[in-house]
């Protein structure tokens, strides 16, 4: 795994939206797995001026979002599919013939969870995916005990996750229910992204990186991945015990894995 540690939330953003512009540019055709919440907000947002000011072209980008709630309307204004409305899709020259979202209603949900599986592979599988960390280490909606081996599928979210993810509902109750990809699904991209930011992730990344591999950690799961980045401010490295180890590595980088 590599760590990159910046000084603030801000620059976990930039650094982010470099990787992935790097690669629209590169390879205009790109498939990109992505994710909501507070910590991917300024990736979007630096990923729509790249569009703005250096033309970054979407055109021919397929993207496929992580997971979304069971049962709700995309117009909620909780919905994952609003949340990419309102951050990316509506302000970059995505095709929406090819964003894809989880599938969150009909009565074959696990079917159309199948179907939303060989979507990707059909695609050729994800170049990138982009992901935050909850709390207690979970990718996507894979809640803590998620099968490492998961494919996408109908999960019941805790009441941890529930409780954090409240904003945006209102009145309204927090799903129970979501569509999540699996943990390998997740696996199979050809490059994981993490981000976090703040003091409330410093423990999960700390699991994540360099605690043990474990469904209890959901995300440690990317200690497998041959190619994970994981970007974090200094407020979520403070658990990290060889956070000086990381920055040594960042800083004496040869020319050639730059
Ligand atoms: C949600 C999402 C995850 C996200 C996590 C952290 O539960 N399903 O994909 O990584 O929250 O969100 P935030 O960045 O808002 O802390």
């Amino acid at each position: 795994m590599e760590v990159i540690i910046l000084p603030a939330a801000p620059d976990v953003g930039t650094g982010a939206a470099g990787i992935i512009s790097r690669l629209v540019a590169g390879k205009p055709g790109a498939v990109l797995g992505l994710a909501t919440g507070a910590s991917v907000k300024r990736v979007y947002a630096e990923l729509v001026l790249a569009h703005q000011n250096q033309a970054l072209d979407f055109s021919r980008v397929t993207t496929f979002n992580l997971d979304e709630y069971a049962g709700l309307s995309p117009s909620h204004p909780a919905s994952c599919h609003a949340f990419m409305e309102e951050h990316f899709l509506s302000r970059v020259n995505v095709d929406r013939r090819r964003v894809h979202l989880p599938p969150t209603e009909g009565d074959d949900l696990a079917g159309l969870c199948e179907q939303y599986e060989r979507a990707i592979r059909a695609v050729g599988g994800i170049d990138l995916q982009l992901l935050g960390i909850g709390r207690e280490g979970h990718l996507g909606f894979n809640e803590p005990t998620s099968s490492l081996a998961s494919r996408t599928r109908i999960k019941t979210l805790t009441s941890a996750t529930r409780e954090a993810n409240r904003g945006g509902f209102g009145d309204d109750e927090v799903p129970l229910h979501v569509v999540t990809m699996g943990i390998g699904t997740i696996l199979e991209a050809r490059h994981c992204l993490l981000v976090a930011d703040g003091p409330a992730k410093a423990d999960a990344v700390a699991r994540m990186v360099e605690g043990p591999l474990t469904a209890m950690v959901p995300a440690s799961a990317l200690q497998l991945h041959p190619h994970a980045t994981v970007i974090v401010d200094e407020a979520a490295a403070a658990g990290l015990s060889l956070r000086d180890y990381y920055r040594e590595v960042q800083g004496n980088k040869p020319h050639w894995q730059r």
